[in-house]
């Protein structure tokens, strides 16, 4: 693995809990640990309306307090992480309303900033840090011709157009499989990911995998684990195969703390390891994935891997140096998820 995203430790109500009371020892831990791993450290997220802290309703009476409270959690932040190379400005902003309509989510600070919302805290974000790579991140856009897909599109399109800096898309990529084995609409069209991504690649917007994971309703079966097995594998091929692809990130690696059981009680079993760390299929196949590519991407036998320090992928036993950040001068984005091959245990004593 070549990067770490925090699951909750970047939140609101954990940053700040109290205005102007700033809380950064999880955020730290979790930054101190990517440093002395080589890992790239990714912001997520910076307004989001799940996990807002428990003030946030008391003290943003208008739009005026509300954007300037928007600001100084940026401000706070951002201030304190002030070299991360990717930060989620906006989480999860469109939803479809009760009359059917893909629009705005009715969030409070939708209510209290309005339309603006995502186009300020965009421009506010570039004014903090000119060199980070600015996301929009949510879930069911990943898909070409899904019609929030098309909608979120539409309003990445339209941002560009009107010179608001956004430079990539988040997809978090969160699908399953029924209980009772229907595969529709939790099981992805690849292609229609594919169709995807270059629509984007022609608006000059990057795409990141932000938050993979495959849950299965209950019962585990092996039909099921294989349609996961072909998920994993055939995003991460998707996302390899488009140019402006350049990270794949998984959400959370076991079965063994996953937000999954909690949200959604019929299904687990989501992540590459068991609930004993034990590496399942999803993760077989993304090393088979992987191992069709030298460390600097290019693919093997291809005359590329000159410029790379790992050489030849890891064949197993020694930890993988290939998922370190890419430091070298490419034009394309080299950082996120380099899984080598190798056996099941993931700390070789
Ligand atoms: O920390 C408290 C703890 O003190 C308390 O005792 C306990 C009791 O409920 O809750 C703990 O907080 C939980 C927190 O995770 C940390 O474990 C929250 O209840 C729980 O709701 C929260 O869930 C997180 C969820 O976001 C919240 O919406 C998941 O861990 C996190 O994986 C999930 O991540 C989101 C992404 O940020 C955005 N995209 C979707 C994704 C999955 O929902």
């Amino acid at each position: 693995f070549a990067a770490i995203t925090p699951a909750n430790a970047m939140k609101m109500n954990v940053i700040q809990p109290v205005r102007g009371r700033f809380d950064f020892v999880d955020a730290d831990a979790l930054y101190a640990f990517a440093q002395q791993n080589g890992l790239e450290f990714r912001g997520h997220p910076l307004v989001w309306h799940t996990q807002a802290a428990n003030w946030l309703e008391e003290e943003g009476v208008d739009r005026d307090t509300t954007l300037a409270i928007m600001y100084e959690h940026m401000d706070g932040l951002m201030g304190h992480f002030p070299d991360l190379p990717y930060w989620d400005v906006v989480n999860e902003a469109i939803e479809r309303n009760s009359e059917g309509v893909w629009t705005f989510r009715d969030t409070f600070w939708h209510r209290m900033i309005g339309d603006d919302l995502i186009d300020l805290a965009f421009q506010h974000a570039r004014a903090l840090d000119p060199d980070a790579k600015l996301l929009y991140n949510d879930y069911n856009i990943e898909q070409l011709g899904h019609p929030k897909a098309d909608k979120v599109f539409e309003m990445i399109s339209d941002m560009k157009a009107r010179g608001i800096p956004i430079d990539a898309v988040g997809f978090q990529s969160h699908y399953y499989v029924e209980p009772n084995g229907n595969t529709n609409p939790g099981v992805p069209n690849i292609q229609a990911i594919r169709d995807n991504m270059a629509r984007y690649a022609a608006i000059g917007v990057d795409v990141h995998i932000t938050e993979c994971d495959f849950r299965i309703g209950r019962p585990l079966d092996p039909t099921k684990e294989e349609l996961q097995k072909s998920f994993f594998a055939g995003l991460l091929q998707a996302c390899i195969d488009a140019p402006n692809c350049s990270h794949f990130t998984v959400w959370g690696l076991s079965d063994v703390d996953s937000w999954v059981p909690s949200t959604f009680p019929d299904y687990d079993y989501a992540h590459l390891f068991d609930a004993q760390f034990v590496a399942k299929p999803a993760y077989a196949a993304l090393t088979t994935v992987l191992a069709q590519y030298n460390p600097d991407g290019t693919p093997i036998g291809s005359g590329g891997g000159a410029t790379s320090t790992g050489g030849t992928p890891s064949t197993g036993g020694a930890p993988s140096t290939a998922g370190a950040p890419s430091t070298g001068g490419g034009s394309r984005d080299d950082g996120g998820c380099s899984v080598g091959p190798r056996s099941n245990t993931l700390w070789p004593a």
